[in-house]
């Protein structure tokens, strides 16, 4: 069955969850495809009443679910959250906005407003606070329930938005576990066909029947004090999913919340600052069968990959290890996840060269995450990470999307 709630939104559009199910669902599926052209993930949701399809840019570090208000947004349940509610401190935002204009989504006088900090155009628009059904599949783990009741004509592209999956109380994951009472937990498997988001828990399984909620390794998730939004304020501690690297030099520093690791699902490939990306490139030049040749941005290291072996988990390459806090816990990328084709014959390490003062040192990358399975426990503040999908021989494009009823 299809689940919804009143979710909190942010109208440049940003919205907030009520529940508006009967029965309780254990956990929620979403699909979420690559986009081939901006290398972005897409959530396909359904929101408003009535229902209209809404594909949202998944940004794992994220604090609010947003959309765009501008373009004739129309919903019977649309409500601007009032300046100074629980709802608006929730919301963590001092800003109470007015507006001139006919009240319209977006636009509504004493209403909560904030600055969301897009992360594709590099300014932060105002947005207003609002509240708006947002519609989820159920899941028990191996298949949707029904799919949300999609009208027959609607905007098919053009509604847009972004998914923030922060780990602030706006954020999706705290929206839907308070709306579901499910534990603050979810998983993200991405694909560079369609993947899947998985909110409340496990089992998570994959075709052919591989419930990849286990075996994980596990590592703390870190509190950045320092927010690294465009806009925030003093004292803010970022919303953003850090995990402590050993590999990083500048290490992890709590005063000024320079330095350390975080993963986010915006930047395409994973940034490296300067020295360590020269030690992973130093790796690969050393290995015999990988013939440099000139690189194609925005990458610094190209091999011909005539002649290159491949193996179950991508070209046969030198591994690369994020070791975590102890030797006995590291994200081990194979080929497949650290080499990517850019010509017929010309293959390049999928990691960008950060520069020498980086904000945070490393930055984990899309194409490093598909086919990984990974679990926020916000609850209990770990990262839980399969490592490649491909050893256990399944993908996260293998989530059997045909619902059951
Ligand atoms: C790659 O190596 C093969 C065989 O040695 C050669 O024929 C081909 O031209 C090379 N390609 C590039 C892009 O250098
Ligand atoms: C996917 O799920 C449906 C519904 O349970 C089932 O009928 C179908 O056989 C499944 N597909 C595969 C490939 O197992």
């Amino acid at each position: 069955m299809a689940s919804s709630a009143l979710l909190l939104l942010l109208c440049v559009c940003s919205l907030q969850l009520f529940l508006a199910s009967a029965q309780r669902p254990k956990a929620l599926v979403l699909p979420i495809a690559k986009d081939a052209a901006s290398l972005q993930y897409v959530a396909r949701l359904t929101q408003r009443t009535p229902l209209v399809p809404l594909q949202a840019v998944v940004h794992l570090g994220g604090g609010f679910f947003w959309v765009d208000c501008e373009r004739g947004y129309a919903s019977s349940t649309y409500r601007p959250v009032r300046c100074r509610t629980a709802q608006c401190a929730a919301a963590q935002t001092k800003s109470c906005s007015s507006c001139n204009l006919a009240p319209r989504p977006g636009c509504n006088t004493n209403s909560c407003s904030f600055f969301p900090g897009n992360p594709f155009i590099q300014t932060s628009t105002s947005g207003e606070l609002a509240e708006d059904v947002l519609s989820v599949s159920s899941t028990d783990g191996s298949n949707p329930g029904a799919a949300a009741a999609l009208p027959p004509r609607g905007p098919r592209s053009g509604t847009t938005g972004i998914a923030g999956l922060g780990r602030n109380r706006v954020g999706l994951p705290s929206q839907l576990a308070a709306a579901f009472s499910f534990r603050r937990r979810f998983a993200l498997c991405l694909s560079s066909a369609v993947g899947v988001a998985f909110f409340g828990g496990g089992p998570y399984r994959l075709l052919p029947g591989i419930d990849v909620s286990k075996p994980l390794l596990y590592t703390p998730l870190l509190v950045n004090p320092v927010s690294t939004a465009g806009v925030s304020y003093k004292g803010e501690p970022s919303v953003e999913y850090f995990i402590g690297v050993t590999s990083d030099p500048a290490g992890h520093r709590q005063e000024d919340g320079l330095g350390g690791t975080k993963i986010s699902t915006v930047n395409p490939y994973t940034v490296l600052e300067s020295s360590i990306y020269r030690a992973v490139v130093a790796t690969f030049s050393k290995e015999r069968t990988l013939q440099r040749v000139p690189p194609v941005k925005p990458f610094g290291f190209c091999f011909n990959s005539t002649g290159v072996g491949s193996t179950r988990v991508g070209p046969a390459v030198p591994q690369i290890d994020l070791v975590m806090q102890s030797d006995l816990v590291f994200w081990r990328i194979f080929g497949a996840n650290s080499v990517v084709v850019v010509n017929e014959g010309v293959s390049c390490l999928a990691f960008v060269d950060g520069g020498t003062n980086p904000r945070t040192s490393i930055v984990v990358g899309g194409y490093q995450l598909e086919d990984n399975l990974l679990e926020f426990d916000l609850a209990a503040s770990r990262l839980g990470f399969s490592s490649s999908l491909l050893f256990r021989q399944t993908t996260c494009a293998n989530f059997n999307f045909t619902s059951t009823r």
